[in-house]
């Protein structure tokens, strides 16, 4: 990856690791072509890949680990509850929520993560999925533990290492499954207007979703909607922070903040990798590669693609196209991406207007998630 990124000759788009004994996908291109074809480079087939298998009730319900047509049935039945509207009628929520965690902060100077970038999300989607508020602090217990374990998970690990984390993260996730049916037979007795219930009766062509799949898609919302928005508010304060000309621009021109939202996507790409199996032998990038091989999508390398973005390592505030992919390609691209773009615009701009000299801490050095799949902040200390 780092002569990829250095654009080292030769610098090559698809290499073999011999190590991890996966492929790596480090070019927009190939990383589009991969992302387009999910026949060809399947997600379900990666699970079949690990040498140990999570439990397949855990898959069910699990977008992410789904190809057609049953991604497909999936992802109709949840686009339909958690449709544009859904999301746009939460802004008002959203402005209100983040206001309340910044009223909290020591007006001196404050840790961004635990006060806003880590609570945030997980408030927001709590509550979407219209679980009582006064549960608030026990499902965020639950969250912190599975993001606890989750820390430990590198993809620099071997597949069996990594299935191992993984089946013990999925044990530990046991009662928070408990409290998610608990509260969806509720929801199947008197619906409410939450996002569970508009699952549990979402219906297309006749079919429904079951309990399990409503459990597990929860969950996925969970892991795949938390700790990346999390880590995109504080990059994108990091990235303003380091670049103080691009960040007075976006202050004095508020339509340039969602720009800057999908510039930090793409200069620290918080889900900076994506696996993928092949199903069958294929050419990519100038490598014949056989069947049934993992690959790894480097999304953070594809997004500094010197043949596909000008300056790719300048962060430019303004950058306009700006065809990333950190919310992924094809049809398993982010559900999430009109929420996360809502909470980093509503964030990025109470931030602004309420902090007019907020600056990292020169005292403290922020820190960084410890796994080469998840690019972003862990903590970042400011001063006000
Ligand atoms: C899928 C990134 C926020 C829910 C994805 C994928 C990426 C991604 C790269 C594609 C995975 C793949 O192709 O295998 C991000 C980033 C976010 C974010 C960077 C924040 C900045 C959210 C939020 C939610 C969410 C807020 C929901 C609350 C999902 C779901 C999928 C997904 C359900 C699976 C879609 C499918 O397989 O069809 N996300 N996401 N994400 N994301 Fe997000």
């Amino acid at each position: 990856a780092q002569s990829w990124l250095r654009g080292e000759d030769p610098a090559r788009p698809v290499e073999f690791d011999e190590k991890s004994g996966m492929w790596n996908v480090y070019g927009h291109e190939e990383a589009c072509q991969v992302l387009a074809d999910a026949k060809t480079y399947s997600s379900a087939h990666v699970q079949d890949l690990f040498p140990v298998q999570a439990d397949r009730s855990l898959r069910e319900g699990n977008l992410l680990d789904l190809d057609p047509p049953d991604h497909r049935k999936l992802r109709n039945l949840v686009s339909k509850a958690f449709s544009g509207k859904v999301v746009a009628d939460l802004e008002p929520r959203v402005t209100a929520l983040t206001h309340e965690l910044l009223d909290q902060v020591d007006p001196d100077g404050f840790e961004l993560v635990s006060a806003l970038a880590y609570p945030l999300p997980v408030i927001v989607i709590a509550e979407l999925l219209g679980l009582p508020a006064s549960d608030r602090e026990l499902f965020r217990e639950w969250v912190d533990k599975l993001f606890a374990q989750n820390n430990e998970f590198s993809l620099n690990d071997s597949p069996e290492k990594m299935a191992e984390d993984f089946a013990e993260v999925s044990a530990g996730l046991l009662p928070l499954q408990d409290y998610l049916r608990e509260h969806i037979t509720a929801r199947r007795r008197s619906p409410g207007d939450d996002l569970i219930s508009g699952l549990v009766q979402a219906e297309v062509d006749g079919q429904r979703l079951n309990d399990n799949e409503v459990v597990n898609f929860s969950m996925v919302l969970l892991v795949a909607g938390h700790i990346t928005t999390t880590m995109l508010l504080g990059n994108t304060t990091l990235c303003l922070d380091a670049h103080p000309a691009q960040r007075e621009r976006v202050r004095a021109d508020r339509s340039l903040v969602p720009v800057a939202i999908e510039e930090s996507l793409r200069f620290f790409t918080p889900f900076a990798a994506l696996a993928r199996a092949t199903t069958t032998p294929v050419t990519l990038g100038g490598q014949d590669i056989p069947a049934d091989q993992l690959l790894m999508v480097w999304l953070g390398a594809a997004n500094r693609d010197g043949r596909r973005f000008a300056d790719p390592h300048l962060f430019d505030a303004g950058r306009d196209p700006n065809p990333h992919l950190g919310f992924g390609r094809g049809i398993h691209f982010c559900v999430g991406a009109p929420l996360a773009r809502l909470e980093g615009r509503v964030a990025v701009n109470a931030l602004l207007d309420r902090f007019p000299g907020l600056h990292v801490d020169p005292d403290q050095a922020p820190t960084f998630m410890p796994s080469p799949a998840m690019t972003g902040v862990k903590t970042l200390p400011l001063r006000v």
